[in-house]
């Protein structure tokens, strides 16, 4: 870790050292740097800050000062822990190209300083004439984001001035602080006929170059965090992931390009090329797409213009009418016929598009909705639509102000905050590498509006190591809590809306909202580990130091609630080493959060593809096949009633720290046969490129829909690409498809993953490939049981580790450590209450299968991330 931090910085200082020239180069101006109230220094990146000293106009209404504590999620001291204090009306100037355009960005760390309550401080901020920001508390605005500074950045059209005066005016009996400044000076950005939506004849435009503007929003869609060194011509934008925006749970997938993307005549510094290597898409399925728009919602100031600016690049398709698409924002229609290669004129070819709209003060209007659907009406090629990055600008309104006002703090937080007074102690953060730090701390600003994530990048850099999940995480959780003031209770009443059983509620712990707020800071998006379709999945610490995974389900989602019952009552019976445990759930306050075991390793498909260094050896791939095999197999027959997972897949199957296997996941689970002879009929759900093409076409649930979907993971793990690839030719996409008909022609070995080439002994590849192509047949009765599957891959297994050796069966339980656990015996009457439970929701689901045809969207609700939680 050490030496790859190194090796970070080096790189960023290299970078900056260019981004520096370039812009000096281009605006003929060096950026302005500042630490405010102190001699300057270097920040984590390797960035100079410089004093402000010199650029204040009156240096006697100000002081510096240094914060009096450091927060955990600071990048580094410089430029937060020393602040410019204002105790009046105080202005710097500053020398500018008044052709040019420049960005402001302004940060601010309210934490304690001496002599002066944090609280207590109101303040305008007014730049060239332009009101900034107004009565702004800084103090407000990062408790209500939950964050531990902000740094709002705005663009300032040319003022045709040579001086920049940005003044900062503390409210009455108040006083204003700055911790730091940076003053870049930029190419103009913008156009001078940006259309204004709702103009249907096109009468409606705006000239953007002579506005100033606030960055509300920066998103590499479909791609990964972009820290601010990586920004091109040195502008130092951060760009964020697009998931924590998408609405609903259609999130579509995520190629990324396979060929060299170059500007081809676009300004370098209007975005990074790596904003243009990924998209959004709705997905393969043109069926599926037609249904739904892709959709993502951001929360804004009412009473204002905003300029929202898309980035395309296609780089999948070469030919106009291939792929013509809707752009709407906030339900209006923006372009009826985006058509990414009629407008840049090739494949690969970057291109970007404004478009303007006025959010009114109706009621639910202070949020932009930006949604895509392809235009069939034009018959495009392709039912699709894609998008690369997306900007959002606050525009300056007639009175030169673009000031909003003070986000509210709600009654939950503010409870939530005294809570946390009153325990301070509690789940303290544990000392960061500087990686994690500088990434987890960018992740945290945001512009100041509402907290972005980077998580991706974040993620896959550094997985937090989870708890130890070999052992039985059980009531010992509780038992061994460290804390003394922990508010646990257990009890068999029902704690909200939903009735979970008293048998369930006896066998797992009951968390009160407010400490799965404290042990996620507030559901801090920095705590973030996944998505899907129930929601969000949060890292958090319980007990002092025990890490969990905490999943909470989205409120919107009405599904939610039998999938949260379905997931209490069968995790709480089921208790299995190759299964994930149920540490406990809350359901306060029409909240439903489920609270598991933290897994160390995190999913299987990050350990086969998606770059991670490691490759997982052959050996250590069948073992983890074989462990999520005996779960699955543990599902299907360990619990008297077949329970059918219905959503296996890569992303289902985690790992933890010793490398031991788990299937997760069970909100989709359904009991099997014996119940309804045979099969159970329900909507269809899983996950696109798993789903057994059986259930798909009669609507019937066997456990051998499971078989099927792990075949597919066995596939997975030989060629270590994913289930589903748009971004590949057609008869590639599905990798199901795909490998069926390579093993029909003998290529099988073609597509094997070129890490493991020649690694794997022929007869293991031949007893696997042999396996996963039974998995894939067409119809259930002719797939094995996953008892068979289990013990072909432990013949396989044997097969690798020892080529000549041919009995399988006890020689395996040795070498895979321990054996699995037997099932938990169940007693009659917690039998009854799962059966209970299960028999409610059949009914429910039977329902809705009979109205699948008109009410299809319950499909679209279940489109779970392909990418990846
Ligand atoms: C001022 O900026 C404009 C536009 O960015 C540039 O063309 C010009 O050379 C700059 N002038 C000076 C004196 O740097
Ligand atoms: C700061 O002011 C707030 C409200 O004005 C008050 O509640 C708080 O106790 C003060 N804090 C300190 C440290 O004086
Ligand atoms: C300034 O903001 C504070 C805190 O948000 C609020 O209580 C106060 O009413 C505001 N004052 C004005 C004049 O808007
Ligand atoms: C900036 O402030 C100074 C005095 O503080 C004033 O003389 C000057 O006119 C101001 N310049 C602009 C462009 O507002
Ligand atoms: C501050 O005080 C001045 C004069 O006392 C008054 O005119 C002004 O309205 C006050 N401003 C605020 C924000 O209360
Ligand atoms: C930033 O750029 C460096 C050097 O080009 C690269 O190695 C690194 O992966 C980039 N980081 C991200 C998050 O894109
Ligand atoms: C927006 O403008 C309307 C009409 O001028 C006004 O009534 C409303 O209070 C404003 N809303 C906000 C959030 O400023
Ligand atoms: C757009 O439409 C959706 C549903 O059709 C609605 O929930 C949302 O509030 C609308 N958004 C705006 C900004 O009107
Ligand atoms: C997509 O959004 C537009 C605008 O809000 C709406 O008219 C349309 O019905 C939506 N389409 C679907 C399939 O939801
Ligand atoms: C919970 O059970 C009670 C009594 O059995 C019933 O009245 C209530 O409607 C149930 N609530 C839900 C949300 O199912
Ligand atoms: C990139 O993907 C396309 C299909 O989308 C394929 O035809 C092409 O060969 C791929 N190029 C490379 C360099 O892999």
């Amino acid at each position: 870790m050490q030496t790859n931090t190194h090796g970070l910085f080096s790189l960023v200082t290299l970078s900056l050292l260019f981004n520096a020239f370039y812009a000096s180069e281009t605006s003929g101006q060096a950026p302005l740097v500042l630490s405010c109230g102190s001699n300057g220094g270097t920040d984590a990146n390797g960035r100079k800050w410089e004093s402000d000293s010199k650029f204040l106009v009156s240096a006697d209404k100000s002081e510096s000062s240094s914060a009096q504590s450091q927060d955990p999620s600071l990048p580094s001291p410089v430029p937060y822990m020393t602040a410019r204090i204002f105790k009046g009306e105080t202005a710097y100037k500053f020398a500018v190209n008044g052709s040019s355009r420049y960005f402001l960005r302004l940060t601010f760390y309210p934490s304690a300083y001496p002599n002066y309550n944090i609280s207590n401080s109101n303040f305008a901020v007014v730049a060239g004439g332009i009101t900034l920001l107004n009565n702004f508390s800084a103090f407000i605005t990062a408790e209500a984001l939950s964050q531990a500074y902000i740094v709002k950045e705005y663009l300032l059209a040319p003022s045709q001035m040579d001086v920049l005066n940005v003044t900062f005016k503390p409210a009455n009996n108040s006083f204003a602080f700055v911790n730091g400044i940076e003053l870049i000076p930029s190419p103009e950005l913008f156009d001078d006929d940006t259309n204004l939506v709702g103009f249907s004849d096109g009468s409606g435009t705006l000239s953007a170059t002579s506005m100033s503007m606030q960055t509300m929003f920066r998103l590499n869609v479909g791609g990964q965090y972009i820290p601010p060194t990586n920004d091109t011509s040195g502008l130092m934008r951060s760009w964020y992931d697009d998931s924590p925006y998408i609405f609903g749970a259609a999130i579509g997938v995520t190629p990324e390009a396979n060929m060299t993307i170059g500007y081809d005549g676009l300004p370098p510094a209007i975005a990074p090329l790596d904003v243009y290597r990924t998209l959004r898409s709705q997905g393969p399925d043109p069926n599926v797409n037609k249904k739904f728009n892709l959709t993502w919602v951001f929360p804004v100031d009412a009473n204002f213009t905003y300029l929202v600016r898309f980035h395309f690049c296609d780089f999948q398709n070469d030919k106009a009418n291939q792929l013509v698409f809707e752009i709407f924002i906030n339900n209006q229609t923006a372009e009826d016929s985006a058509d990414v290669i009629a407008w840049a004129g090739s494949k690969g070819v970057p291109i970007k598009k404004d478009y303007a709209i006025r959010v009114n003060d109706k009621t639910g209007d202070d949020e932009l909705w930006v949604a895509l659907h392809s235009n069939e009406a034009l018959k495009p090629e392709y039912t699709d639509s894609i998008l690369n990055g997306l900007e959002v600008f606050k525009i300056g309104d007639t009175k030169a102000n673009l000031a909003g006002p003070n986000p509210t703090i709600s009654d939950l937080m503010r409870q939530h905050q005294q809570a946390e007074q009153s325990q301070k102690d509690f789940a303290q953060p544990k000392k960061e590498t500087s990686v994690a730090k500088i990434i987890g701390a960018t992740l945290g600003a945001g512009f100041g509006l509402a907290a972005a994530v980077c998580f991706v990048s974040f993620k896959r850099r550094k997985k937090v190591p989870g708890t130890d999940c070999g052992t039985s995480s059980w009531l010992p959780i509780y038992g061994n809590s460290q804390t003394t003031e922990s508010k646990s209770t257990i009890s068999g009443k029902s704690h909200g809306s939903t009735n979970i059983s008293s048998d369930a509620a006896c066998n797992c712990r009951y968390f009160s909202l407010a400490e799965i707020k404290q042990a996620t800071k507030n559901f801090d998006e920095s705590h973030v580990i996944g998505f899907g379709g129930f929601g969000k999945v949060y890292k958090g610490i319980i007990d002092g130091d025990t890490k969990v995974a905490i999943k909470r389900s989205n409120p919107s989602s009405e599904q939610g609630v039998n999938e949260f019952q379905t997931e209490i009552e069968m995790l709480s019976k089921l208790r299995h080493r190759h299964l994930v445990s149920l540490i406990g759930f809350c359901e306060d306050n029409n909240e439903m959060i489920l609270v598991y075991d933290y897994m160390g390793k995190g999913t299987m498909r990050e350990h086969l593809y998606k770059g991670n260094k490691i490759t997982l050896s052959w050996k250590q791939r069948l073992e983890i096949c074989i462990g999520a095999a005996r779960g699955l197999h543990y599902l299907h027959t360990g619990a008297k009633y077949t329970i059918i997972h219905r959503d296996v897949k890569t992303t289902n199957i985690l790992v933890d720290d010793k490398w031991v296997a788990k299937v997760s996941d069970f909100g989709l689970s359904k009991t099997g046969p014996n119940m309804n002879q045979g099969h159970v009929s329900t909507v269809v759900k899983g996950s696109f490129g798993y789903l057994d093409p059986e259930y798909f076409r009669r609507q019937q649930l066997t456990e051998k829909s499971d078989v099927y979907s792990f075949g597919v993971v066995l596939f997975e793990a030989l060629c270590a690409r994913p289930a589903l690839n748009p971004s590949l030719p057609k008869e590639q996409v599905t990798l199901a498809d795909y490998a069926l008909q390579c093993q029909r022609k003998g290529t099988l070995e073609d597509i094997v993953d070129p890490q493991l080439k020649g690694k794997i002994s022929p007869e293991c590849l031949k007893k696997f490939a042999d396996t996963a192509v039974k998995c894939l047949a067409d119809h259930g009765t002719d797939r094995p049981s996953m008892g068979d599957v289990l013990w072909n891959l432990e013949f396989a297994l044997q097969l690798q580790v020892n080529p000549e050796g041919s009995k399988p069966v006890s020689v395996v339980e040795g070498s895979l450590e321990e054996e699995y656990e037997c099932p938990e015996p169940m007693d009659h009457s917690s039998f009854l209450a799962m059966h209970r439970s299960t028999l409610s929701l059949g009914s429910e689901d039977n329902n809705a299968a009979g109205a699948t045809d008109d009410n299809s969207n319950d499909i679209f609700s279940q489109i779970v991330n392909p990418k990846g939680r």
